[in-house]
């Protein structure tokens, strides 16, 4: 492999939480009576918890104060955390974790960078607490993605430049915010087929054969 770090997204990459994100969205667009799929649900991958409300509520027809938007927010997060707080070291696929046990034999740095605010207590639920290198996450980015900042965070963490780096992402606007950031990006899962990836994975364990 030709990078010497590796930095990966979390909900959707290294664990199946995107599923738990769409779960609690839908179950707060239910009660508001805001038509919303999983079709809409892949416009949310990778972007902020209030971006992603401010997407859910286009579809809707009242309009909502700030305090309003910060409780809906609020609510959601309160029923992803009991779906998260199920989760254990069992919910990382072997294919995750083999990949990432050969990866860290061969010396790369390995770090996350997520958008996400729950990225500590997600990590800890799967065993992961302290595996990697460094962590990028929610809790200290003023730009979600598309934007490249949180990337940007977890290479200088790491002491590496981004073109010695590879993204991991399956958000197209994680793609969009490797390639801003000047870093190579192995696309997977929603965006596998996004044009402007390095590389496309069936897999995650398909890292190996880079
Ligand atoms: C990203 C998810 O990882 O984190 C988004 O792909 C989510 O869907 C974002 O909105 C923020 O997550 P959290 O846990 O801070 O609400
Ligand atoms: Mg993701």
């Amino acid at each position: 492999m030709k990078y010497q770090g590796i930095i990966f997204d979390l909900d959707g990459v290294i664990c199946s939480t995107d599923e738990y994100h769409y779960l609690a969205w839908k179950a707060l667009a239910d009660r508001l009576g805001i038509p919303f799929d999983r079709e809409r649900n892949n416009l949310l991958r990778g972007v902020s918890r209030m971006a992603s409300l401010e997407i859910i509520l286009e579809k809707s027809n009242k309009t909502y104060t700030e305090e309003e938007k910060a409780a809906f927010a609020e609510e959601k997060n309160t029923l992803y955390r009991q779906l998260l707080s199920r989760m254990s070291p069992a919910d990382l696929s072997d294919d995750v974790r083999s990949t990432l046990e050969e990866l860290r034999k061969t010396g790369l740095l390995l770090a996350i960078g997520s958008s996400s605010k729950n990225t500590p207590y997600i990590l800890q639920r799967i065993g992961l607490g302290n595996f990697f290198d460094a962590v990028a996450d929610g809790n200290c980015i003023t730009h979600s993605k598309p934007h490249p900042e949180v990337f940007l965070k977890a290479a200088d963490m790491i002491g590496l430049p981004p073109q010695t780096c590879l993204v991991v992402e399956d958000a197209h606007a994680g793609v969009e915010a490797a390639l801003a950031g000047g870093f190579d990006c192995a696309a997977m899962g929603d965006a596998r087929d996004d044009e402007r990836a390095t590389w496309h994975l069936q897999r995650f364990s398909d890292l190996l054969k880079l």
